[in-house]
């Protein structure tokens, strides 16, 4: 009861409150806040597709809450869904002669949980990339042209079209992917 009143008059007085943790939180897996960057609270954390994330503050860790919620990537189905649809959209990459041999030397394994990543973050999950950016990670890779993007383009939507995703919802998907065209390209970045 003194708890509550403490918290009821915090919030009429406007007073910021510490981080006020709903349970015993585990071992966060992060120590840098990933949506202020600054270093993290270990008792401020939220369990998120099984692992528990800390932030610096209460502030950080609701954003996170709101991402979660209200993102493209949690619209499509999450960590599951976004799972589902690399290890399809690589089994037609696969077999596609256009671009195919583009992943001849390439540790697919890894790569499927590259993409898996970059796409989640692309597509609002919360959990930053932490990988190469578009640029670089594509930049030693030759003769890539449009061509190869579209057909890039045409599998991620020909799989999305397949796990049954609105229409809506894949448009936004590729609107997303169009992003990085310029990147994969490696052109130079549009200047206003
Ligand atoms: C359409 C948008 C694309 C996205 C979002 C994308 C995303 C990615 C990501 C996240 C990585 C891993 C980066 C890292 O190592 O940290 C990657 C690597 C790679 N991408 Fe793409 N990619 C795109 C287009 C393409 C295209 C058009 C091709 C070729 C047809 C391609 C071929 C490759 C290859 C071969 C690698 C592996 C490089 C290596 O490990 O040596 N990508 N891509």
């Amino acid at each position: 009861m003194k708890h509550c009143i403490t918290l009821f008059a915090a919030c009429v007085l406007g007073l910021s409150l510490p981080c006020i943790a709903a349970d015993p939180p585990k071992e966060p897996v992060n120590t840098v806040c990933p949506i202020s960057g600054k270093p993290v609270d270990p008792a401020c954390t939220v369990e998120y597709e099984g692992r528990t994330y800390a932030f610096a503050g209460d502030a950080c860790r609701t954003k996170f809450n709101e991402a979660r919620t209200n993102s493209l990537y949690q619209k499509l189905g999450g960590a599951a869904a976004i799972d589902a649809a690399v290890e399809l959209f690589y089994t037609k990459v696969l077999v596609d002669e256009r671009v195919k041999h583009y992943f001849d030397d390439v540790n697919m394994t890894k790569q499927k949980r590259k993409q898996k990543a970059f796409l989640s973050t692309a597509l609002g999950s919360p959990v930053a990339w932490t990988g190469k950016d578009m640029r670089t990670a594509h930049a030693d890779i030759t003769g890539l042209t449009d061509m190869h993007f579209n057909a890039i383009g045409e599998h991620l939507k020909a799989t999305l079209e397949e796990l049954k995703i609105s229409k809506d919802l894949i448009d936004q998907v590729l609107a997303i992917v169009e992003t990085t065209r310029n990147d994969v390209l490696n052109r130079p970045k549009k200047t206003l």
